[in-house]
């Protein structure tokens, strides 16, 4: 099954040349045969994400996945940035990656990490870093092409 994921990578601090959190997700993305929708650096910003998450939702992008700004400094807004736009909380996604993670690092109780839907779309916050990005990212990518037919109104 095809489906189409954007990267929004949350930093003030980071380029598109490297970030190497988001070229690696999108590796993995490329890996599973989906498609690259998008792959954007924007600003740590809450207003600037949730506007980078509206555009990526009406771009058609089926999973969001932002990376970055879910820790605990002042700075860290994307979890907001994602409810400020989103309709649902799908706290399970959320949880499936703080228990996989937690078996790799107990710093993973410090992601304040959300999964939400808007409309249609599955936004999906991951860590910053490169490492943790991608754990989490594996811990629950098995489950997105069905979250992705269920959030399109499929039955299973
Ligand atoms: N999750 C996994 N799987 N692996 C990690 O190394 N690092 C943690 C946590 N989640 C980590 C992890 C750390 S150190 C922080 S501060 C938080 O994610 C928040 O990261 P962020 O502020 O880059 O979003």
């Amino acid at each position: 099954m095809n489906i189409k994921i954007a990267i929004i990578t949350c930093s003030s601090t980071r380029t598109l040349a490297d970030d190497t959190a988001g070229a690696a997700l999108a590796e993995r993305i490329a890996e599973q045969g989906w498609t690259l929708a998008e792959h954007v650096v924007v600003s740590d910003e809450r207003s600037v994400i949730g506007a980078a998450i509206v555009a990526a939702t009406n771009a058609g992008s089926d999973i969001i996945l932002t990376c970055g700004g879910t820790g605990l400094s002042p700075k860290d807004v994307t979890p907001e940035a994602t409810a400020d736009v989103c309709d649902r909380a799908v706290p399970g996604m959320a949880e499936a990656m703080r228990a996989a993670s937690m078996e790799k690092t107990r710093r993973a109780m410090l992601s304040r990490a959300v999964c939400m839907q808007r409309g249609s779309t599955l936004v999906v916050n991951l860590p910053g870093s490169l490492k943790a990005a991608t754990e989490c990212f594996d811990a629950i990518c098995d489950q997105f092409e069905h979250a992705v037919l269920m959030t399109a109104g499929e039955g299973h």
